[in-house]
């Protein structure tokens, strides 16, 4: 169920919508940075859990019109559903479980009782997940009157409110932290219990993330009033638990901070001429770099000849460059062609950023990195699977990775269970 050999550093559980995703920030610049931090400092050797109250579908929409990190595991519908990877493979043993004293014919019976029940549209509509909507003045007392129909019918659930209209009806060992204590429990089972979690999250359903034992958590600054009073209620004395003062993403990196849990520096903060072009760790290296290009032909770093040296003295004078489209050329073109396209992109929405960034080292000075490459302008994306060899130079004042060779394909991003299999 994990990529990493061992127990993860830290495990980040995080809602979406308006806690990882700022659906009032059009530029995503908050969640940006949360995945240049990831990438560099974390993928290695953490864990990042997506939590969400979307079903499959509606999750892969998320996907394709924000710039959102490939997460590890993702636990969808309320936490009704949990996939494991890039492919998405179901966990079977939560399905089972979950059949316990449920049956959503049952449900659906009960709730065509009240017309002041909306249903959600069908996407929304799971195995183990009813969904409403319903105007924060009727939604108590019809949840009282439901679960007390539903329990005279012999099912166990749980009713949960979210925002301040959206009603859903799950088995009671189902929802979000009841999913989080099962994979939490599965890690202890295997001896692989992360070193810290943190949860994160906005509204109404996000609410049991805060009640699983020994976890952080976060609450972002825009977190709904139905949240915070559920806080109020039952965990104000928790000290590891905290009300950010900034939005969304930001707020998840402001926790790392304040509970020490490890690098909480952007590189997207961080200002590139002061940094060194260097670095010894392959995954900071390949987020610097790609923020240089986007600075670069942005015109927000200055156009100085000292970048573009620099440039030349980490790539390899014989290394070659495969462009996506099949084309070879020396790696030093590539620098002729970055130096031309300077400010090409200025006052355009334009962003770079990598994902999936992963690392074998071959040698004691050999990585061969590999990522996806994302690219954004305006509204149109794509993505390069990207491949890089580094050298590592054991400088007498500093040590730095030499860039030896790039290798780039086009790719739609999106890994998926139906491709062809050669085996
Ligand atoms: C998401 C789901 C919706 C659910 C809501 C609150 O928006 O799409 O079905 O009701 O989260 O949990
Ligand atoms: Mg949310």
């Amino acid at each position: 169920m994990n990529r990493l050999d061992g127990s993860a550093r830290l495990m980040i559980v995080s809602d979406l919508d308006y806690t990882m995703v700022d659906h009032d920030d059009p530029e995503n610049l908050a969640l940006l940075r949360f995945n240049s931090l990831w990438e560099a400092y974390y993928r290695h050797d953490s864990l990042l859990v997506f939590s969400t109250g979307r079903s499959p579908t509606i999750y892969k929409q998320l996907r394709k019109e924000k710039p959102l990190l490939t997460p590890d595991i993702i636990v969808m519908s309320v936490g009704t559903e949990i996939t494991y990877g890039e492919l998405m493979v179901p966990d079977e043993g939560w399905k089972q479980f979950l059949n316990q004293k449920w049956d959503r014919n049952i449900v659906t019976e009960e709730t065509a009782k009240f017309p002041e029940l909306t249903f959600q549209s069908e996407t929304e509509q799971r195995p183990h997940k009813v969904s409403f909507f319903v105007g924060k003045e009727k939604a108590l007392k019809i949840i009282k009157a439901l679960s007390e129909s539903l329990v005279k019918r012999g099912l166990e659930v749980k009713i949960i409110y979210s925002g301040g209209i959206a009603l859903d009806i799950l088995p009671r060992g189902a929802g979000k932290g009841c999913a989080l204590a099962y994979l939490l429990k599965k890690f202890e089972v295997d001896g692989r219990l992360p070193a810290n979690t943190i949860v994160c999250g906005d509204s109404g359903n996000d609410a049991e993330l805060f009640g699983v034992p020994e976890v952080y958590g976060v609450m972002v600054s825009n977190a709904q009033e139905e949240l915070l009073q559920w806080h109020a209620d039952n965990a104000k004395d928790n000290p590891n638990i905290i009300h950010a003062t900034e939005r969304c993403a930001a707020g998840i990196i402001q926790a790392i901070g304040n509970f020490g849990l490890g690098p909480n520096l952007s590189p997207r903060d961080v200002d590139l001429s002061e940094c060194k072009m260097n670095s010894s760790s392959p995954g900071y290296e390949m987020v610097k770099f790609y923020l240089f290009c986007e600075r670069w032909l942005r015109a927000e770093v200055e156009k100085s000849d000292q970048y573009m040296q620099r440039l030349r003295s980490v790539f390899y004078p014989l290394g070659i460059f495969v462009h996506p489209s099949g084309v070879e050329q020396p790696l030093h073109r590539f620098i002729d062609a970055m130096e031309r396209s300077y400010g090409d992109k200025q006052g355009k929405q334009y962003f770079v950023w990598v994902d999936r960034v992963s690392s074998a080292q071959i040698s004691p000075d050999i990585w061969l990195v590999k990522f996806d490459k994302w690219e954004q302008s305006g509204e149109e994306q794509r993505c390069c699977l990207t491949t890089v060899l580094l050298s590592l130079k054991q400088g007498e004042v500093q040590n730095g990775f030499t860039w030896m060779h790039v290798h780039q394909t086009w790719s739609d991003g999106l890994v998926t269970n139906d491709q062809t299999n050669f085996d």
